[in-house]
């Protein structure tokens, strides 16, 4: 059995609800993993004592957090991460869909899918919530490769079928089909969760809006993806495709795409109905804010949504331009000092783990450091750099410095990564 020795990220509930004691911070706490699950979380000096046998791994005053859930990314889009100029419908045609044409050739998929990997463990996230391509093959690489690391992990088949190139388009029918066979021979696999995956509506027409409508009627225990008035001019173009539609939100409820088991990313222009709509169906929006900046799509109202609906944090690598839950939640306390609202540390280290999995209706097995868990770790030094060390020297309390790492580091920050009770080899 492992012990892990440290300082422990405690969550006990949603500091944006329950105050900021939700979250807290232990000082020479114990983390125990039997079998991939933490059995035991405690003082350090009495689970050493009751388990003198056990394997022990010291890390000082280095943090033991959950591992990071990102809670949307494109792992096709890694290779074409930071692009230079574009706006959302021209950075999608220029750089996005040539790129995600490669997908078709399983070789490719595969490496790509490896390199991804590797990228997000470095930088200790153990989760993500991922859109394939419209090929299958996309998926199957994803999953192949989470499979043998034994991740948690949640893709799907994007699906489109107008306005993107040939060779990235489906039909409604073999989206339906497509997305049906990857989800029987995925979903609920190990620790695999498929995801119903229409890209956003301007890709799809109303008919095969519809048809993955009801599939996820039939499947009501997946989980639905989709993008939510991220850019204008996306907006704009949503209401000349859909000229009945009350709103952009209105294109999806219409054809059986609204509901508690949908995610719907950036989600920053929203009308009152919208907001309404997504509150009384429980659904999760989903916060990309290195994207938002990058893409240049505005400034997310986490104070008004969280009150509202449940929220998780992503990097939407490559719109975001970053593989790191660090350089997120950064972004997003920027992003809050923009709007007047300084998200607290505790809270942006919430939205990066049980927040983020509580929007992916995870937050029963991941996202907490906690007895009975999975045991999917990130341990931070929170003195990685000369600079983030003189900063954190100076810290009055343990929340200073975790803001401290926040604002500053990077992959350099990730000690130590564990993934369903094994140490991660990097
Ligand atoms: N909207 C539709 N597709 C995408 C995408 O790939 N990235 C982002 N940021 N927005 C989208
Ligand atoms: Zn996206």
């Amino acid at each position: 059995m492992a012990l892990l020795l440290g300082r422990i990220l405690e969550i006990s509930g949603d500091p944006f609800q329950d105050g900021l004691d939700a979250v807290t911070i232990r000082t020479d706490g114990a983390v125990r993993i039997v079998n991939g699950l933490i059995a035991e979380t405690g003082d350090a000096a009495a689970l050493r004592a009751a388990y003198p046998n056990d394997d022990i791994t010291d890390y000082g005053n280095d943090l033991i957090c959950p591992g990071f859930v990102d809670a949307h990314v494109h792992f096709p889009q890694t290779s074409i991460i930071a692009s230079w100029g574009k706006r959302l419908i021209d950075w999608l045609n220029s750089y996005t869909f040539p790129e995600e044409m490669r997908f078709g050739d399983p070789d490719y998929a595969a490496m790509i899918a490896a390199r991804y990997f590797d990228l997000t463990l470095a930088n200790g996230t153990t989760t993500v919530c991922s859109f394939g391509t419209v090929h299958p093959t996309s998926v199957d690489a994803f999953f192949t490769e989470a499979q043998t690391r034994g991740l948690r992990a949640l893709t799907g088949k994007t699906c489109m079928d107008r306005n993107a190139p040939e060779g990235l388009r489906d039909t409604a029918k073999s989206a339906y089909d497509d997305s049906k066979a990857l989800l029987d021979r995925w979903h609920g696999v190990d620790r695999l969760s498929y995801v119903i995956t229409p890209r956003f509506s301007p890709t799809s027409t109303p008919e095969q809006l519809h048809t993955l409508g009801g599939l996820w009627a039939e499947r009501p225990d997946c989980l639905m993806q989709t993008h939510l008035s991220e850019q204008t001019d996306e907006i704009a173009w949503v209401k000349s495709l859909f000229p009945e539609a009350r709103d952009y939100l209105d294109t999806y409820e219409q054809t059986g795409l609204l509901g508690e088991n949908g995610l719907y990313g950036h989600a920053i222009h929203l009308e009152p109905r919208e907001i309404d709509r997504l509150s009384e169906v429980n659904a999760a929006l989903i916060h990309c804010p290195t994207s938002n900046t990058f893409i240049g799509s505005g400034l997310f109202d986490m104070d008004g949504l969280t009150s509202r609906v449940r929220v998780g944090l992503a990097t939407d690598t490559g719109g975001g331009s970053s593989f790191s839950m660090l350089r997120t939640m950064a972004a997003a306390y920027e992003i809050g000092q923009l709007r007047g609202r300084p998200l607290h540390p505790a809270e942006l280290m919430w939205l990066a783990t049980a927040g983020s999995a509580r929007a992916l209706k995870l937050d029963n097995k991941i996202g907490r450091v906690a007895k009975g868990y999975e045991a999917d770790l990130c341990v931070l030094n929170l003195s990685s750099t000369e600079a983030i060390a003189q900063r954190a020297d100076r810290a009055s309390d343990a929340w200073e410095e975790v803001f401290a790492s926040i604002m500053m580091a990077d992959d350099r920050a990730v000690r130590d990564v564990w993934v369903n009770g094994n140490r991660v080899q990097r």
